[in-house]
């Protein structure tokens, strides 16, 4: 073995420069506080490593950058620790560098002659952002698609060249493919090589010119083995501790496909930038412009920061007493700022809305992802665009929750609110439902409310001015057909529900309940098919053993138990057809039509959703979340908000309103 190591020296000198590396001196003994350039070289190693290694499965294309980081995420063998890893150690590098700049500047070693060292570390630094940005967008998903656009189009706004670095970088005028193939070249071949070189020099002129010694009287010199070499180790083993269990415990995020045509609210740069972003929002920062507060103010700070050199060899030492204030002021303006940023976000109900979808979308493109069916070949991205569960939510809080909530809310768990007061006492509140909340929308307990309950199930229609309008019509003498749940001949009907409560009938109407669930069909409801006959014969027949006897919903509503089948004018406007009552076939069909006779006619009041509103596709969408009809999910809907939707205040303040 000596000999062969021996043989190794004798031809590359090795042992002379192990020798030079490992018992540099260290005046006044080794310190905590000289481990931070060996922890950022560390961490560097440890990105390149476990950057080669996702590149081996890492596709950069719009159509397989999520599906690869998914893999990654998800099937390859330890694959989310090594992502995580490369997450969490990317994140630990700023910090740190943060931490080596402070220590610097304060121990003064960016004095001569160390100037040249100190500015290839700024540069050093500009290399590490560049990479963490570059990195944020590889993945393809929605907050690193949505994220990266934020940041891009603030450096477009460079005087100058903004436009022009803009454009080539994303290679096109928006985001695309040529987008993610430059900054995977850019994170993966051109940063890299630039900071390897740079780090060499910046590790060079450091052997060259030693450690800045705050005190050398502080202990005895000793060398860098094994006094230095330890402490260094200790903190490079500390910061791998911390980022291993974040990697684990953690784990890097994976939101859902980018998708241009879905505006994603929640997105923010990486937290480390949030201060900036933070600074962008003040009105007076907003007022004089993106480049002002994106560009100018920075670009003056970094000025300063790079001529401390210079500053303190004007200024000697009060110079580096500027220096030395400068760096803590940024550094506690920073903080100050992400904590703001922070704060504001975790109290900003439209962001928390925003994260719980984006969040719910991500896990629901994950459960798709790993389904049976996998990944299309059309991309991730068709997962979520052709998925109910998710799209059914968004469009009917664009199209339906003007009038009827879901659970309460918009549909995509938000509750509505309305601007009411004039001027000074301009108000949101939350607005009123006018059409019944189609939460349980066809299922038992909607179809037990028809039958037994009907005027308090539909009584949201009573907040709407359609209704109100038509009220005071009825109370002024005048003859109008309209919706009206407290009277009409299902109300009168139903609100006779004292026989229908009756305990005699409570059979039948468990049983035309089932039966009704049964022609609904919606998914997931399991149906006592005997019942449900039971049902059928006392709905379509009329075959009642109590107290109403006589009296079927076949009676006015002919058409109960059949198919369904549109028909263009059946003319017995006023009463509904219930042929598959709340089923898909029936849904479309009303959604489309609502005004035609055989849903309300003359009583509508709902808008009539042609293809040009609504396409088939969405209309489809739609229908199938309405119904359930979609894959099977574990992912929580959302929470139901409709005690909230109550709003007590303004049911208080209504009567007074309301009186003329
Ligand atoms: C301008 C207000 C308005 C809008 C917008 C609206 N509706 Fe309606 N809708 C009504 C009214 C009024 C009724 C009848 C009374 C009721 O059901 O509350 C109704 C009834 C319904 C019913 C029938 C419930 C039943 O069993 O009688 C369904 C289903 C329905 N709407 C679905 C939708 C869907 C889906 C959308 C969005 C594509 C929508 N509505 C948009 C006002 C509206
Ligand atoms: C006396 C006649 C009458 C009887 C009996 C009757 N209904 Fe109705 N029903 C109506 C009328 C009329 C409407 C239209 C709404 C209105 O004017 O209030 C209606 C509306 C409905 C609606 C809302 C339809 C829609 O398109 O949104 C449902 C659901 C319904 N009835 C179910 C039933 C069921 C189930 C039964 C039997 C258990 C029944 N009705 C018995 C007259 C009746």
């Amino acid at each position: 073995m000596n000999a062969l190591l021996n043989w190794l020296d004798n031809r590359t000198g090795y042992k002379a420069l192990m020798h030079e590396a490992l018992y540099e001196r260290v005046p006044g003994g080794a310190r905590w506080r000289y481990v931070w350039g060996s922890t950022l070289v560390f961490t560097f190693v440890l990105q390149m490593i476990t950057g080669l290694m996702l590149w081996t499965a890492y596709s950069p294309s719009t159509r397989t950058a999520w599906e690869s980081v998914f893999y990654i995420q998800h099937e390859m063998y330890l694959g989310n620790v090594i992502r995580g890893i490369h997450h969490f150690a990317a994140q630990a590098m700023v910090v740190l560098m943060a931490i080596h700049l402070v220590q610097v500047v304060i121990d003064g070693a960016y004095r001569a002659p160390r100037e040249i060292n100190f500015w290839l570390g700024i540069v050093l630094m500009m290399i590490v952002l560049g990479l963490s940005l570059t990195g944020y967008l590889l993945p393809w998903d929605q907050k690193g698609y949505y994220a990266t656009q934020v940041t891009t189009n603030i450096m477009s706004a460079t005087p100058g060249v903004g436009q022009q670095v803009q454009l080539l970088a994303q290679g096109g005028p928006e985001y695309g493919h040529l987008t993610l193939t430059r900054f995977f070249a850019m994170h993966a071949g051109l940063l890299p090589g630039l900071l390897i070189a740079f780090l060499a020099l910046h590790i060079a002129a450091f052997r060259r010119q030693g450690l800045t010694v705050h005190d050398p009287k502080h202990a005895p010199d000793t060398t860098f083995w094994p006094d230095q070499v330890l402490r260094d180790a200790v903190v490079c083993l500390a910061v791998l501790a911390v980022v291993l269990l974040l990697a684990i415990f953690k784990g890097a995020e994976l939101s859902a496909p980018a998708d241009p045509a879905v505006k994603f609210d929640a997105a923010r740069p990486e937290w480390y930038f949030l201060f900036l972003f933070r600074f962008l929002k003040f009105h007076s920062v907003e007022a004089l412009g993106v480049a002002f507060g994106a560009i100018i103010v920075p670009g003056i700070l970094m000025g300063i920061l790079t001529l401390m050199p210079l500053t303190a060899k004007a200024l000697g030492s009060f110079g580096h007493t500027l220096n030395k204030a400068f760096i803590w002021l940024m550094a506690i303006g920073i903080t100050v700022l992400t904590v703001m940023a922070f704060y504001e976000d975790a109290n900003n109900p439209s962001h928390l809305a925003a994260l719980a979808e984006a969040h719910r979308d991500a896990e629901r493109a994950r459960e798709l992802a790993s389904g049976p069916s996998k990944i299309p070949l059309e991309g991730a991205v068709s997962l979520l665009r052709n998925d109910p569960f998710t799209q059914g939510p968004r469009l009917f809080a664009q199209h339906c929750s003007s009038c009827h909530r879901y659970n309460g809310h918009d549909g995509r768990g938000t509750v509505v609110t309305e601007m009411t007061g004039e001027g000074e006492n301009k108000k949101s509140s939350v607005a009123l439902a006018t059409a019944t909340d189609l939460g349980g929308f066809g299922r038992r307990e909607w179809m037990k409310a028809v039958v037994v309950d009907y005027p308090a199930h539909f009584s949201a229609v009573k907040n709407a001015g359609w209704y109100k309008a038509a009220k005071a019509k009825v109370a002024a003498g005048e003859e109008v057909t309209f919706l009206d749940p407290e009277s009409s001949e299902m109300a009168d009907w139903s609100g006779d529900s004292a026989a229908l409560k009756s305990p005699e009938n409570a059979e039948n109407v468990k049983a035309i309940v089932e039966f009704l669930a049964a022609e609904a069909g919606h998914s997931g409801v399991e149906i006592d098919s005997a019942l449900a006959e039971k049902g059928r014969s006392v709905a379509v027949d009329g075959t009642w053993e109590g107290a109403i006897a006589g009296t079927s919903c076949a009676g006015c509503h002919s058409s109960i138990g059949s198919d369904f089948t549109p028909i263009a004018d059946d003319a017995a406007d006023g009463y509904p057809t219930l042929a598959k009552y709340a089923s898909e076939a029936w849904l479309k069909d009303f959604i489309r039509h609502p005004d035609a006779k055989r849903h309300y006619g003359s009583k509508n009041q709902m808008p009539s959703y042609a293809p040009e509103q609504l396409t088939d596709t969405d209309l489809d969408l739609l229908v199938r979340w309405l119904t359930g009809n979609y894959t099977k999910t574990a992912v929580a809907d959302y929470p139901s908000l409709i005690t909230q939707s109550a709003a007590p205040e303004k049911a208080a303040a209504e009567p007074a309103a309301a009186t003329p």
